[in-house]
């Protein structure tokens, strides 16, 4: 194990080692995620705004990967979201839903993923779950700052810019930039 990883495995807990030795760490892992200005990406279960180019962009560039998601976050869905896997962590060993394939935790959510590239999308507990492991977020921006319970964790430095498009607001939604980010 690399020093850098080690590092990450003592941060998070995660057996690194029996991950590389499963071989599960090779998929690309991309992180999904809609962040306002300050922080917030949820409410009371739910989104704090409504931008429907946002989930349509979601819904294409997620089509056909398999999703990783908390399980409250999978509860904020009202339906399956179609043609893709939807991969739910919790610790809770009697739940289990139609349509979801349940995960005790890191190792377990990427082996039933396999690969080559798998979708992250949320929320906060995940992402701060899967940071260390993030190779590409696709991140949009969402120019308010609007009340909410669950904030996005701190992404850290070494991360570059590769994409960007910034969208004005109208009267219905807040200006947002859709953003894609790589490690440096
Ligand atoms: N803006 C965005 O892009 C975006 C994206 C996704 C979600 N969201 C929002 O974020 C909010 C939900 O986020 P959240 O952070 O509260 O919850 P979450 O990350 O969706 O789910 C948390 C749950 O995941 C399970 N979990 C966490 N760590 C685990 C581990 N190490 N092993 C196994 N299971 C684990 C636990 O489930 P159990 O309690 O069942 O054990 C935990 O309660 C909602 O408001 C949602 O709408 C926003």
């Amino acid at each position: 194990m690399s020093p850098s990883t080690a590092l990450q495995a003592l941060r998070t807990g995660f057996d690194f080692a029996q991950d590389e030795r499963r071989g599960s760490l090779n998929p690309e892992i991309v992180f999904f995620a809609a962040r306002a200005d300050n922080g917030v990406i949820g409410v009371e279960g739910g989104l704090p705004w409504r931008i429907p180019a946002d989930l349509k962009r979601f819904k294409a560039m997620t089509a056909g990967l398999p999703m990783i998601m908390g399980r409250k976050t999978f509860e904020s869905f009202p339906d399956l979201l179609v043609g893709r896997r939807h991969i739910v962590l919790t610790r809770d060993a009697d739940w289990s839903r139609p349509g979801a394939e349940v995960a005790d935790g890191v190792t377990a959510a990427l082996s039933l993923a396999g690969g080559p590239v798998v979708a992250v999308i949320g929320g906060a507990e995940i992402y701060r779950l899967f940071l260390p492991l993030v190779h590409r977020i696709e991140l949009t921006e969402v120019h308010a700052a609007p009340d909410g319970d669950t904030h996005m964790p701190d992404l850290g430095a070494g991360w570059r810019e590769t994409f960007r498009e910034d969208v004005a607001a109208d009267d219905k939604r807040p200006a947002y930039s859709f953003v894609t980010l790589v490690r440096a």
